[in-house]
């Protein structure tokens, strides 16, 4: 189980805390989707819990035990907000095989093909793929790499409707193995999976869920 507890986080031109006391638990099998407003710290969120910024204040534990920023680089995986910003390899297949040299051909197809992109060419830049094709590279690198805890932001932004149910799908089929935490525009589109908060003004506050929408 993964838990926030009292976390405080202002960066640093910020003249206010952007996360005011953030407490949360987010274990196996219950998906943690968060909404909030633009500018209300979503990404800043993702960022603290997976290591990439540190808290000023407050505890973030795995099993009761706290962790460093750096333990939680390890034991997260985000799919990044603007993944351009984050990739590494000059091709598809580099970027596949960062930290699993030996994949081969047909191992990156298959989990291209998962994420819905089984038509693009491993020579590519992943630059120069679509924001939607980016996002979903992003997420098939971290099928790869299989991280106990999945952060995914606006994992579902500019994606046509059926590639987004596709998301949705392999989302939903996550849950049990890795412990999701989505921050999002579009609560409604997670109406099947459980936990869902709302971020406003620096805390989180858990909202009702219509589980048979
Ligand atoms: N490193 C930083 N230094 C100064 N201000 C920052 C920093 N990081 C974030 N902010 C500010 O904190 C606020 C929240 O940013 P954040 O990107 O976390 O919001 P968000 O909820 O993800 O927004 P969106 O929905 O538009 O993606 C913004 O006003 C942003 O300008
Ligand atoms: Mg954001």
């Amino acid at each position: 189980m993964l838990q926030l507890s009292q976390v405080h986080y202002r960066p640093a031109a910020c003249p206010k805390d952007l996360l005011n006391g953030i407490n949360l638990k987010a274990e196996f099998g219950n998906p943690i989707v968060i909404a909030g407003a633009s500018g209300e710290g979503k990404t800043s969120l993702v960022e603290v819990i997976s290591g990439l910024s540190k808290a000023q204040k407050g505890i973030i534990s795995w099993n009761n035990k706290a962790l460093s920023p750096r333990q939680r680089r390890w034991l997260c995986g985000v799919v990044f907000q603007f993944p351009e910003r984050h990739f590494l390899g000059l091709t598809v297949s580099q970027e596949l095989r960062l930290g699993h040299r030996r994949l081969s051909t047909e191992k990156q197809t298959l989990v291209l093909k998962k994420v819905g992109l089984s038509d693009i060419d491993l020579r590519q830049a992943p630059e120069k793929l679509s924001g939607g094709q980016q996002r979903r590279l992003a997420l098939a690198i971290q099928l790869l790499r299989k991280p106990k805890v999945l952060l995914l932001d606006e994992p579902t932004a500019g994606l046509d409707w059926s590639v987004r149910n596709e998301v949705l799908g392999i989302l939903n089929k996550l849950t049990n193995d890795q412990i999701l935490i989505i921050v999002t525009h579009e609560p409604e589109l997670f109406h099947n999976l459980s936990s869902k908060y709302l971020l406003k003004e620096g805390s989180l506050k858990a909202t009702p869920t219509s589980k048979k929408s």
